[in-house]
């Protein structure tokens, strides 16, 4: 255990916060008691010991839980004895005082100790928990996609290079969509859940270089069906941490009433109503462009349920989605934005399934047929209608604990201007 916050002291009574991993507790070491317990002698000298501690002191606690005198529910522990392990030597460099984001990050290793960091930390593991247990309770197999990887899957803008001994250049994996594409025609429904990388050359609250994502696929699971699975998997998690994270809520300060709401169904809407719609509040947004981030979020704000815009002109979305056969501009896709502002928390479509169709498009998007063609075999033998989609953990967790920025999401941050701790 080690002190958190700040002791008081006043006279013959010391009052300690601590923490042990599983929560927070205030201690009252009393003089009489410590002296009632120990007898006269010891108690003094356990006392004056006492007094040695200071803040992020790591100390065992021997005590009895009481309830607070004055809040119901609220328990303290009236400490009998106790074994101090370190005293620092220096002042710990994190205060009460008010740090701005840079000190803060720079001092991550330390600062993942305050209660708030604790909280989302949390949360960030509840969610977790949850898409495994919602995955598995819905028959999907997780299946480990490679992160080491010969080609891109979401561009080649944002590919993070690496040499690779004698075979030339590999790059680190932006999604391990097209993996799971060869799996759903083994065990059908797949996931994998691992850190992707993105050289993201924007400082904005949503973007890191280095996050965790998510990715699902199904066989015979078609675009309206793949929506339906992502708002129920979205509500199962939020459901999740309001059932086990009330204390961590609180500590964030996080207002729960919008969170309750989120139940199916999700609001649907096209891309072209929802231009419309950003147009009507002064975006400068053309029919042919894909939401900005200042659009999500004054979209969003109008909203108190995530909303799927779907259907984006398919020259602003990856080559690998099925067109609409309504309209062959547009592509079989959905993204879905989460409500207050945050914006879109997932990437989802129908797969091209045809061979002759995806060639097309590879070429299209000048990328590398050769290392494309095992992805271009998969519909050669046994192609079936197949979606899938992949969410930014990260996103979800600042969504879920109202946080502005993503870099408090994860536990060691990597961006653009950051590489360490
Ligand atoms: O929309 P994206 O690019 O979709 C894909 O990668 C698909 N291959 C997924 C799939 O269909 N299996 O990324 C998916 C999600 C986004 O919606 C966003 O939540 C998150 O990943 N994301 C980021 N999160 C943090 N920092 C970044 N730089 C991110 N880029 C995407
Ligand atoms: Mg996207």
């Amino acid at each position: 255990m080690c002190i958190r916050d700040s002791f008081r002291s006043s006279g013959s009574i010391l009052f300690l916060q601590l923490r042990d991993g599983t929560g927070f507790v205030q201690c009252i070491l009393n003089k009489g008691v410590l002296k009632q317990v120990q007898g006269d002698k010891i108690g003094e000298e356990k006392w004056n010991e006492a007094q040695k501690i200071v803040l992020e002191t790591s100390i065992e606690i021997i005590g009895k839980v009481v309830e607070h005198p004055k809040q119901k529910g609220v328990f303290e522990l009236q400490v009998s004895d106790f074994k101090i392990y370190q005293i620092p030597d220096e002042e710990y460099p994190i205060s009460k005082k008010e740090h701005g984001p840079e000190f803060l990050l720079d001092q991550r290793y330390l600062w993942l100790r305050s209660s708030r960091q604790w909280a989302v930390m949390k949360v960030r593991d509840t969610l977790i928990r949850a898409t495994h247990d919602w995955m598995h309770q819905n028959n999907f197999v997780k299946f480990d996609s490679p992160i080491l990887t010969p080609a891109a899957c979401e561009g080649t803008t944002t590919l993070f290079g690496v040499e690779y001994f004698d075979l030339g250049k590999a790059y680190l994996s932006q999604s391990g969509q097209l993996y799971l594409e060869a799996a759903i025609a083994s065990l059908g429904r797949v996931y994998d859940f691992g850190p992707v990388f993105r050289a993201e050359k924007s400082k904005t609250r949503r973007h890191l270089t280095e996050f965790w994502m998510m990715d699902a696929e199904a066989a015979f699971v078609e675009h309206e069906e793949n929506m339906q699975h992502q708002e129920q998997l979205i509500s199962y998690m939020i459901k999740r941490v309001l059932e086990e994270n009330s204390e961590e809520l609180k500590i964030l300060e996080r207002n729960i009433e919008p969170l309750k709401k989120i139940q199916p169904p999700f609001y649907r809407m096209t891309h072209a109503e929802a231009v419309k719609k950003l147009q009507s509040m002064g975006s400068k947004i053309k029919a042919m462009d894909d939401l900005g981030g200042d659009d999500e979020t004054k979209f969003t704000k109008l909203y108190d349920k995530p909303v799927f815009v779907e259907k984006y002109p398919a020259q602003v979305k990856a080559f690998y989605m099925k067109r609409d056969p309504k309209n062959p501009k547009l592509a079989l896709c959905s993204d879905l934005l989460a409500p207050e502002g945050y914006g879109e928390i997932i990437g989802g479509s129908q797969r091209e399934e045809n061979y002759d169709e995806l060639l097309k498009r590879i070429k299209e998007h000048n990328l590398p047929q050769e290392a494309f063609q095992w992805y271009l075999d998969l519909r050669k033998y046994g192609s079936v209608p197949h979606s899938g989609y992949g969410f930014g953990l990260e996103r979800i967790v600042a969504w879920v604990c109202g946080l502005k920025h993503v870099r408090e999401t994860i536990p060691f941050p990597r961006m653009i201007n950051r590489i360490t701790p």
